[in-house]
């Protein structure tokens, strides 16, 4: 752990370590082939999901803002006074400055970001720090259960941030899982914001997923490029290609890296011969979209009460603040 002045880092142990190796391994041996989406967020990939939040096809960076900004002072004012403000997958940070900014009119504050990408942490502790002379930023780099493991403990009353439509690259049955285990790492005075995207057209969500300029195409491809960069992988990465589908049944849109041919590819550091089809399909990434019945049910199942939602003016996505059902 280190520590200097109004920061502290604290890693939580083996964040990225043998896992990757692990996980890669099982998904690429497994049918349908697989990648994990948590391994997106090495820096290229922070960087490449910067990106993607500039291009104009990816409306959720940009819905959230706007709600957000209007949202801001009433947001604070229905959670009543808080001492921290915490941040699940909190990346650049640059929409929390919204609520940041009013929370320290009036008085000093304390902001945890929990992330698993460390330059992230790193890059947004340094600027929010730089722009608030009244913030302690505690830096957490870890994954959502480690950020659980801190919550449960620290003072009351805190807000707890989860954006950005986070909560759609789990499935609903996970979602409504982890929520409730949020819920229990929560006192009843404390609050939680959640920024979700909602069910709109197939068209509007395919493009969301595959801009004309080709940023998400090489956020996806990353994953080979990480894979031949930690694992001493030679995937040829001209031989895949990016898809996003969505399924309107699940209410989904997966993303996958296509091979373009038939090929072997070697994995030196997993000792590993993998053969694909042309046309085999890895799965990389789920991301659900809620209807507002299934917000309520989600609500429900994870014993949360909607407080209010928001949406934005065009109705793409919802940020909901949400208490225990008891608090
Ligand atoms: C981080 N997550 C909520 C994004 C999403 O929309 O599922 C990741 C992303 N994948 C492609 N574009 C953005």
């Amino acid at each position: 752990m280190t520590t200097t002045g109004r920061f502290e880092l604290a890693a939580a142990e083996a964040v990225d370590g043998g896992d990757f190796a692990a996980d890669v391994r099982a998904g690429l041996e497994a049918r349908p082939r697989r990648l994990s989406c948590r391994w997106f967020y090495d820096a290229e990939g922070s960087r490449l999901f910067e990106a993607i939040c500039g291009v104009p096809e990816y409306y959720p960076p940009r819905a959230e803002r706007e709600i957000l900004e209007r949202r801001a002072a009433e947001i604070l004012d229905r959670v009543g006074s808080v001492d921290s403000v915490w941040e699940l997958g909190s990346g650049s940070a640059v929409k929390t400055r919204l609520l940041l900014e009013p929370l320290l009119r009036e008085g000093p504050a304390t902001y945890v970001a929990v992330d698993i990408s460390r330059s992230a942490l790193e890059e947004s502790a340094a600027s929010l720090l730089g722009s608030y002379p009244s913030l302690r930023v505690l830096a957490v780099h870890g994954d959502y259960e480690e950020g659980l493991r801190r919550l449960s403990g620290w003072a009351q009353p805190k807000l707890l941030l989860w954006l950005g439509s986070n909560v759609g690259n789990f499935d609903r049955a996970e979602a409504a899982r982890f929520l409730r285990r949020v819920r229990e790492a929560l006192g009843p005075a404390d609050r939680l914001l959640l920024g979700v995207d909602l069910r709109k057209e197939r068209a509007t969500l395919e493009a969301a997923y595959d801009d004309a300029q080709g940023v998400t195409a090489a956020f996806n491809l990353n994953l080979l490029a990480r894979i031949n960069r930690e694992l001493g992988g030679q995937f040829d990465l001209a031989g895949f290609r990016h898809l996003a589908r969505y399924d309107v049944v699940r209410g989904c849109v997966d993303m996958f890296l296509v091979s373009r041919r038939a090929q072997r590819v070697r994995i030196e550091g997993l000792d590993l011969e993998l053969s694909f089809e042309p046309g085999e399909e890895i799965h990389t990434e789920s991301s659900h979209k809620y209807s507002r019945e299934e917000l309520a049910e989600l609500a429900l199942a994870s014993e949360l009460r909607i407080d209010r939602l928001w949406t934005d003016d065009d109705g793409r996505f919802a940020d909901l603040l949400l208490a225990p059902s008891d608090g």
